[in-house]
């Protein structure tokens, strides 16, 4: 008896869990007018109407004239590259300071002392409604990095983000080395992820995060000049994508970098200004990471905010009739 009741309790938590991710048909298409899902655009994308039109809308005379570099076994090649850094290529050197005229600093920290700045990449996840419950339960909102190939795939996620109150920042259309792709193909990866997140959830981000960390100077030109003005890096990376069994790092290992994360909020490191952290709502591992160490994380910072609250942008979206709380409002400090 015990264990019949066993086998139906383990069938129906394998069906709760396999019916969280069992692709759902939903009222967008996006077989035609997009790339395909988890593909690089291609010539098929490039050669319409639509993106001609985008393509024509930048001034390329504004973005510098950079070769892109090549990806050898799934790495980007940091070889040959010249030591001064001419390009302002994060991967290389973490420089954040464009040397190309007119193109904006890429934000790595929130300027507040004793502030976490809160953000998780890679969702919408098709599986965060445990994750985006707890966030909700302690009234905490936090910059949503989103792939336009999961808004494509995970569409009723992706709405949730905005309805909870989410921040949300575009983080490309299939996650490339951007700096390794051509101009069209950099154009495409943010305009299609930007055209999803409108078409699903309604809004236009003006930030963006570059997979990986991979930008440049000719990116970052590309970037702003389709209206991502905030390019968000991070100073502080707890590596949990690289979390066992998908990546190398143990559990343990996670840990202490949370841990050390976590003491820096009370050893002064952040008393004059505060820190943006690299963590995902990738997989069960990550987001199950972000809840276990969240009450300490609160409890060591004076301040844990999404990104446009830490820099006081409260128009997070190009359209007019969204407004986001200012730090001051979010945090009731005055
Ligand atoms: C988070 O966003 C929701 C929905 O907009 C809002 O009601 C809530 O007050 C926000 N939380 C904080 C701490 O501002
Ligand atoms: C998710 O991760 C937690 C913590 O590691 C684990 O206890 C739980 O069994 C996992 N759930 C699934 C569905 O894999
Ligand atoms: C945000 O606004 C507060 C209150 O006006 C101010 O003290 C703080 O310096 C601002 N932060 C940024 C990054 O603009
Ligand atoms: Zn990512």
């Amino acid at each position: 008896m015990l264990s019949f009741l066993l086998f139906i309790l383990g069938s129906l938590i394998t069906f709760v869990i396999s019916q969280d991710c069992t692709p759902y048909s939903s009222s967008y298409d996006f077989s035609s007018g997009y790339p395909n899902i988890w593909e690089k655009p291609t010539s098929d994308n490039f050669n319409t109407d639509e993106f001609q039109q985008v393509y024509n809308s930048i001034d390329w005379s504004q973005v510098p004239d950079i070769q892109p570099h090549t990806v050898v076994n799934g790495d980007i090649d940091q070889s040959n590259y010249p030591d001064d850094d001419p390009d302002c290529w994060w991967t290389y050197n973490q420089c954040s300071s464009p040397n190309a005229p007119g193109v904006q600093p890429d934000v790595t920290i929130c300027p507040e002392p004793e502030t976490w700045g809160l953000t998780y990449d890679d969702g919408p996840n098709c599986a965060h409604n445990t994750f985006y419950d707890f966030l909700k339960e302690n009234d905490q909102n936090a910059t949503m990095f989103f792939i336009g190939s999961n808004v494509a795939n995970w569409p009723k996620e992706a709405k949730r983000a905005l309805t909870d109150g989410h921040h949300i920042c575009c983080h490309t259309w299939s996650h490339q080395y951007m700096t390794s792709l051509t101009n069209e193909e950099v154009v495409g990866e943010l305009y299609y992820a930007l055209k999803a997140i409108k078409t699903v959830i309604g809004v236009t981000p003006l930030c963006w995060r570059p997979p990986y960390g991979d930008v440049d100077d000719r990116v970052r030109a590309i970037a702003q000049q389709l209206n991502l003005p905030m390019t968000v890096l991070w100073n502080l990376d707890t590596n949990d994508w690289d979390m066992e069994p998908d990546g190398s790092e143990t559990s343990d290992q996670i840990d202490s970098n949370f841990q050390s994360f976590v003491d820096m909020g009370t050893d002064g490191t952040f008393a004059n200004s505060g820190c943006i952290v690299l963590e995902h709502e990738l997989n069960n591992g990550t987001m199950s990471k972000a809840m276990e160490w969240y009450p300490k994380i609160v409890n060591a910072y004076q301040y844990v905010v999404p990104i446009a609250t830490c820099m006081n942008v409260t128009q997070p979206y190009a359209e007019s009739d969204y407004s986001y709380p200012s730090f001051t409002d979010y945090t009731g400090t005055n």
